[in-house]
């Protein structure tokens, strides 16, 4: 969407995948002062997302929506303000339908203009608009007037479309959002993980600054998965240019879910200028191999190796793109290590059941 916003894909926070609907000010608040305090922040996590379950079920006289009274009590005015102190950004959520997906409260179908209105008087940055209990019509009917209604409302709002990947928004979101989800709700286990990331690789050619692919938030740091399967879940995401939503409770994180949503060379992968989204250039069995170009004429990749046995995986430049003959330099972006070697032709890795080893090349001659 040219609403000059999402030029790399968005990070920061969102609160459905941990606290669900058990969400009120007071982890929003503490969440931007984790944010900060952590200085996950300052490498770039600037959005705290409020999910479902925010607003009272009715509205008031005049049709406005009612921040819940019992768990956001000061409003989201004052929530923003407090979060823009932080020098941080507030998203909230809605939904193209009557009820929002958990039915607590209203969707915007039909309230557009009105909503989008009130989301800019309280100053709120970005929108995740969601598709259920609509009318039976096309997304690619109901989501354009959520698009026109912001861009009326005379704030830049980031608008991320939640419609699950149905109707295929890969192939009509750029013009009307930020983001499109390209699957269903992600949960917190290996085959979830793969399934989702692999079903959003489709769509690879689509995603550019501007308007991202997205296989919905992270699950870093929630449990379900073990070390290495988080460090290949953030692995993935980054090289796929997905927005880099955090879905954990940043205000207790353990030292080994810090260290992987922290590293900056896997974030500056995700967030490199190119914009381009790496693709799965080769599949042997349960091996794979994920490139993509970065600026500086270098590129990104992934070796993931998804069986339960170890696995020696090799990256030959033809699949990658780089060409035949160039000497490359490798840096191991986990280890943070430049490797001694001098690759040509490939680079060959062993690589842990449920991992990924992730480098970043770069031909030197
Ligand atoms: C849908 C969305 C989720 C979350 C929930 C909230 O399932 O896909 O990301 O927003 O609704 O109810």
């Amino acid at each position: 969407l040219a609403n000059g916003l999402g030029l790399t894909p968005q990070m920061g926070w969102n609160s459905w995948n941990h606290f669900n609907c058990k969400v009120d000010e007071k982890v929003i608040k503490e969440t931007a002062d984790a944010l900060v305090s952590t200085g996950l922040a300052k490498l770039g996590y600037i959005y705290v997302n409020i999910d479902d379950c925010w607003a009272e079920m009715h509205r008031d006289a005049k049709g406005n929506l009612l921040p819940k009274n019992s768990t956001f009590p000061s409003g989201i005015k004052a929530l923003v303000d407090y979060v823009h102190s932080k020098g941080l950004k507030l998203g909230i959520y809605s939904d193209a339908g009557q009820f929002t997906c958990s039915k607590t409260m209203p969707g915007s179908l039909g309230h557009e203009e009105q909503d989008a209105k009130t989301f800019a008087s309280w100053g709120i940055d970005y929108l995740k608009y969601d598709n259920c209990y609509n009318d039976g019509t096309k997304p690619t009917v109901r989501y354009p007037i959520m698009t026109r209604a912001l861009t009326k409302a005379g704030r830049p709002i980031f608008f991320s479309l939640c419609e699950w990947g149905d109707l295929h928004p890969a192939l009509w979101g750029f013009k009307v959002g930020n983001s499109w989800r390209t699957t269903n709700d992600i949960s917190d286990n290996w085959n979830s993980m793969l399934s989702i990331i692999d079903l959003n690789e489709e769509y690879a050619d689509l995603a550019r600054p501007g308007g991202w692919n997205d296989p919905d938030m992270l699950e870093v740091g929630n449990g379900g998965m073990k070390n290495n399967e988080y460090i290949a879940h953030f692995s993935l995401w980054a090289i796929s240019k997905a927005p880099l939503l955090l879905g954990c409770d940043v205000r207790n994180l353990t030292k080994e879910t810090f260290n992987i949503i922290s590293n900056q060379e896997v974030i500056a992968v995700n967030q490199d200028s190119l914009g381009i989204q790496a693709k799965k250039v080769r599949m042997e069995g349960n091996s794979e191999i994920w490139a993509g170009p970065l600026s500086g004429n270098k590129v990104a990749l992934v070796l993931l190796n998804r069986a339960t046995v170890p696995h020696s995986i090799t990256g030959n430049w033809d699949d990658i793109g780089i060409p035949e003959n160039s000497a490359v330099k490798a840096r191991d972006v986990w280890e943070h290590k430049t490797l001694e070697t001098i690759f040509v032709g490939n680079l060959t890795a062993n690589v842990e059941p449920h991992s990924c080893k992730m480098f970043v090349l770069k031909p030197i001659a």
